[in-house]
């Protein structure tokens, strides 16, 4: 009897650590849709492909405020924006490995676009 506890009591460990299991694509998406509570996703489109934010005037004019697109930059342009912060897009304070992950997602995300096609 005991030993049917014991290989139930293991066979449940493994089934929880496979749930609890996820790739670094999927690290990627759930940082990129809500880093820090806000979201990459609100202003840089759901795969990174670039959308509007605003429209506003002023002096010039009509001015359209885009979050640019983000998923065809090599690595060390992706990293160095998002440790420095810009004018309008915030700053995370994101490690290393999570910077990497969504950098990861996002180009996993056109590559497989790209051969679908
Ligand atoms: C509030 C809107 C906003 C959010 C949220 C935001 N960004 Fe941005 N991001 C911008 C804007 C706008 C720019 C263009 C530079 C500028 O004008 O400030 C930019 C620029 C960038 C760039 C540089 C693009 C280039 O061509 O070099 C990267 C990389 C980037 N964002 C990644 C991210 C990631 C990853 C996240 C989530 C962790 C994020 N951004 C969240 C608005 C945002």
């Amino acid at each position: 009897m005991q030993r049917v506890f014991l290989i139930l009591f293991f066979s449940l460990c493994l089934w929880a650590e496979d749930e609890s299991f996820i790739t670094q694509f999927e690290y990627g998406r759930m940082l990129y849709e809500n880093p820090r509570g806000i979201g990459c996703v609100s202003c840089h489109g759901l795969e990174g492909e670039g959308r509007e934010i605003a429209i506003y005037h002023n002096k010039k004019g009509m001015q359209i405020l885009s979050g640019g697109v983000i998923n065809n930059l090599d690595y060390s342009q992706f990293a160095s924006t998002l440790k420095k912060g810009t004018r309008v897009m915030p700053r995370y304070y994101l490690e290393d490995s999570e910077i990497r992950a969504i950098h990861l997602y996002l180009k996993e995300m056109r590559d497989f676009k790209a051969s679908s096609r």
